[in-house]
């Protein structure tokens, strides 16, 4: 089965062909992110209307790429939250204008479930059950993969995603945006010992994330060094934040899969592509005999193809949607766990 399916929640125009849920056939990103680089962010009104502009040509291309055309695709599916509602609906009117002059059926996903189904692409072997971090820009959850559509979530950010304080972070000492990856680069020739940083943890759910005492230490200490007139050592404050980060992620997840019995862990979303978390998670999965699964790089962030996996499993669950199908800016991600553990 051949799904053609489109991604174009927040800064990226994306369409893939992907086959059976498991195998990209192509997979075109145009990304917006070089653009809002002068604006330190998304404007997501401009978001939308690049959307507008990029989707055919994306298409076209990743038809294209795939070596098919448009009559051999038998679905269309699209991202229908969360996301900015703006760029979610461009997506959405071209799938449903695909979908009925092609007379297929529509699956609308909600991008989440696509972050957790990129391992599905890359790793041939992970079927749930399986412990899942999801860590992007709006979302940081530990998640109970029970199957392709059965998630429950074991933990939760109570404030920032993790993605979003590295963003902050990274605009409050000069790097600019995207700020994730350029902290990233920046925290190599640091020393991840140089500032104590503090960590929150939550006694009524051990598993439950806080980035924002983090995110106010990191921004008093650049205040003072200011305030003094020094200069902040750049390398060495993306170091010491990005190990609290990956520690403190690293931490509640290897807590969650020794209480919850799991020896796979896969990782998604953004910050996935974080070097220190990726570094630090093998570290801590081989130490304990766990499977670590990673998407690759690319489809660590936003990306069609991954929309396309989680459409597969959607549909051969008879999910398919009708021509009311929706943006859900806010949608969210699996039901919450009944019992947690006090530790
Ligand atoms: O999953 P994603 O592409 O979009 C959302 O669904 O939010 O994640 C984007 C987030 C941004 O906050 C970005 O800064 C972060 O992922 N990110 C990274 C890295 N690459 C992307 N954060 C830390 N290190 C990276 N290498
Ligand atoms: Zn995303």
């Amino acid at each position: 089965m051949i799904i053609l399916s489109i991604e174009t929640s927040c800064d990226e125009t994306s369409c893939a062909l992907v086959k059976d849920g498991r195998e990209v056939l192509s997979n075109v990103i145009s990304s917006q992110a070089a653009l809002f680089e002068k604006y330190g962010g998304v404007v997501p009104e401009i978001a939308s209307r690049k959307h507008v502009e990029y989707i055919i040509p994306v298409i076209d291309e990743a038809l294209k790429k795939a070596g098919i055309t448009i009559n051999d695709v038998d679905a269309v599916a699209v991202t229908k939250g969360p996301g900015l509602v703006g760029a979610l609906l461009t997506g959405i009117s071209a799938a449903k204008g695909i979908a009925a002059s092609m007379d297929v059926p529509l699956i609308g996903v909600n991008h989440l479930e696509g972050h957790i189904a990129s391992n599905y692409l890359e790793h041939s072997e992970l079927e749930p059950p399986f412990i899942c971090l999801l860590v992007s820009g709006g979302h940081t959850h530990i998640l109970e993969v029970k199957d392709y559509t059965d998630i429950c979530i074991l933990g939760r950010t109570r404030d920032d995603a993790a993605g979003e304080a590295f963003d902050k972070i990274a605009r409050a000492i000069g790097l600019g945006y995207p700020g994730g990856p350029k902290l990233d680069k920046a925290a190599a020739g640091g020393n991840p010992d140089a500032y104590e940083l503090p960590v929150t943890r939550f006694r009524d759910n051990p598993y439950d994330f806080s980035f924002s005492g983090l995110k106010t230490a990191v921004l008093n200490i650049i205040n003072n060094e200011k305030q003094k007139g020094n200069e902040i050592n750049v390398p060495d404050i993306s170091a010491s934040f990005q190990a609290t980060v990956a520690g403190t992620l690293v931490r509640n997840t290897m807590e969650a899969m020794e209480a919850e019995g799991f020896d796979s862990l896969a990782v998604a979303g953004g910050v996935a592509a974080n070097s220190g978390l990726r570094h630090l998670l093998s570290k801590e999965c081989k130490n304990r005999g766990y499977k670590l699964f990673f998407p690759p790089m690319i489809l660590c962030t936003d990306n069609a193809a991954m929309i396309g996996a989680a459409a597969y499993y959607r549909y051969i669950q008879g999910e398919i949607d009708d021509y009311s199908l929706d943006a859900n800016p806010s949608l969210r991600i699996g039901y919450p766990q009944k019992t947690v553990d006090n530790k």
